[in-house]
C-alpha cells in the first residue's frame, strides 16, 4: 500500500515511517525537506498519486498563537483538497490528549 507520511522527517513521522516501511509498505516521508510542502502545495500532486493513506503528522514552526492557527488552517486545507482531486481514500491526523480540555493557542488551532 502507498503512504504518504505528512512530516515525515520528524520526531514522530520518521518513526511512523521506519515501522510502516518495515511492514513492508511503500511509504513517502514527506516535508519541505523532501521537496512536498503543505503550506505552497509544492509536490502535493505528485506525492498523492497512488496513494491509499495519508498520515498528517506535520507541526507548525512556529507555536505563536496567530502563526499556528495559520499553519494548521493552510496545511490541511491544502492537504485535503490534494487528496480529493487524487482519490486518497483515508486521512489520519494526530490529535493530542485532552485538547478540548485545555485552552491554549496550539490546542485551538489544532482543533480548527
Ligand atoms: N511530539 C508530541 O509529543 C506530540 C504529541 C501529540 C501530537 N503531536 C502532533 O504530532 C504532529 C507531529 O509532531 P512532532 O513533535 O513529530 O513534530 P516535529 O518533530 O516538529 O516535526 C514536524 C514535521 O513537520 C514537517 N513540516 C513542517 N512544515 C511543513 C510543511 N509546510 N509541509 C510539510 N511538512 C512540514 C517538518 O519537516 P522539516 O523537517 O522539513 O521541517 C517535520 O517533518 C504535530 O501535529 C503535533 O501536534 C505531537
Amino acid at each position: 500500500m502507498k503512504i504518504v507520511v505528512i512530516g515525515g522527517t520528524g520526531l514522530i513521522g520518521s518513526k511512523t515511517v521506519a515501522s510502516l516501511r518495515q511492514s513492508g509498505h511503500e511509504v513517502v516521508a514527506a516535508s519541505p525537506q523532501s521537496g512536498i510542502n503543505t503550506i505552497t502545495s509544492e509536490g502535493l500532486k505528485e506525492a498523492m498519486a497512488g496513494t491509499q493513506v495519508v498520515i498528517d503528522l506535520a507541526n507548525s514552526p512556529s507555536f505563536e498563537d496567530k502563526a499556528v492557527l495559520e499553519f494548521f488552517e493552510t496545511s490541511g486545507r491544502n492537504l485535503l483538497a490534494a487528496e480529493a482531486a487524487a482519490n486518497v481514500r483515508h486521512h489520519v491526523a494526530l490529535s493530542i490528549v485532552a485538547i478540548d480540555r485545555t485552552d491554549n493557542g496550539y490546542f485551538r488551532a489544532k482543533r480548527n
